[in-house]
């Protein structure tokens, strides 16, 4: 299949025109990858099954893992789900559009496969211009999961799609870098309490903030039970090599580095701008100084050490507050090892 490529960085009239053939592509039931705030996604008309089918083909995605429909405003959001509590429509009306996902009780809007025969459906407003625009021009609810390949890191440049994706589906609307670079929030709000079943851009203190008492799914903390969200039980975000975190002071970290490569191994490193001045050891991939650099860098940082150039990557742990949450969560899930140094 030939992958259509619009660049849309300029946001001009062209970019206007790219976007409305990318919409008309997918209302006629084809697959198109798009930029969100937090990553790619891989779009198909959420209302179709056939079309639907083409994501979970092109990904190897498992069948059981169900999607996230994608709106551009809150009046498409209750067209897809049964009444919304109040506590909820609070936290669409100050998180949404943003990084966040709600799971609903579905009235079955959505066709079967999007939800994965579940009776909730997950339901998110993108807050990036392209999506928007996109969602907008196509008026249907877009099925959308991060445009990887089943297992590697979500792509967060249109590269990264490329790289995993050509050939497989119909387009990639080139947006430029995502900005938040991990993924949404995804929150249980089919009972009284939410529950957080994957961390991400939107933090359990901030949405405390708004409607008090705010759970979190156990497995998030026990990898012996098993998660709410079907997506987290899958080996996911993972390199090419095998991929260690370290967590303790730097030297501890030298000193791994320095015994894997005596013993031969070509070792790649993903550590803080701080950590990596002191550490100066190369390669090492800079992901940034602040929580929120690191989290925009991390997959890609994931996705640069290729098998021709490291055996192994290894990575700082990072502390776990905001966004240092979702980060951790990834890179244990991404990583082969974890070491408490
Ligand atoms: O930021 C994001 O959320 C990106 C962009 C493209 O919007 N999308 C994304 O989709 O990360 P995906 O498919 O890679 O991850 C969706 C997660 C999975 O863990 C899935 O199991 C969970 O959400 N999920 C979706 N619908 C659900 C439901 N009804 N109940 C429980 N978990 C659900
Ligand atoms: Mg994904």
């Amino acid at each position: 299949m030939e992958t259509k490529r619009w660049d849309v960085t300029n946001n001009n009239d062209h970019s206007k025109l790219r976007i409305e053939e990318a919409a008309r592509m997918l209302k006629a039931g084809q697959t198109v990858a798009f930029p969100t705030e937090t990553v790619y996604g891989l779009g198909a008309d959420a209302t179709s099954e056939d079309a639907v089918a083409k994501i979970f083909q092109a990904k190897g995605r498992p069948q059981d893992n169900p999607l996230i429909a994608h709106v551009a405003t809150k009046e498409q959001l209750q067209k897809l789900v049964q009444d919304i509590p109040s506590y909820v429509d609070k936290l669409i009306d100050t998180f949404s559009p943003g990084p966040i996902t709600f799971v609903l009780p579905s009235n079955g809007a959505c066709a079967d496969n999007v939800t994965a025969g579940l009776s909730t459906v997950g339901v998110r407003i993108p807050d990036h211009p392209v999506a928007q625009e996109l969602l907008k021009t196509c008026t249907i609810p877009i099925a959308a999961p991060s445009a990887n390949l089943s297992g590697k890191p979500s792509p967060t440049t249109a590269d990264h799609v490329w790289e995993d994706l050509q050939g497989k589906i119909s387009g990639i609307v080139d947006g430029g870098p995502t900005g938040v670079g991990l993924e949404s929030t995804v929150i249980d709000c089919s009972q009284s309490i939410p529950i957080i079943l994957r961390p991400g851009g939107i933090t359990k203190e901030q949405l405390e903030l708004v409607v008090g008492h705010v759970m979190v799914d156990p497995a998030l903390a026990n990898e012996q039970e098993k998660p709410k969200a079907p997506g987290m039980k899958y080996t996911h975000y993972s390199p090419e090599v095998p991929l260690w975190v370290v967590s303790g002071t730097v030297d501890k970290l030298r000193e791994i580095v320095e015994k894997e490569r005596k013993r031969g191994k070509r070792v790649g490193v993903l550590a803080s701008t701080e950590t990596a001045n002191i550490l100066e050891v190369k390669p090492t991939m800079n992901l940034g100084s602040t929580i929120q650099e690191i989290a925009t860098n991390l997959y890609d940082g994931l996705r640069k050490f290729k098998q021709s150039d490291v055996d192994l990557i290894i990575c700082e742990a990072f502390p776990e507050q905001d966004i240092g949450q979702a980060v951790m969560n990834r890179l244990r899930k991404a990583a082969t090892q974890y070491i408490e140094a």
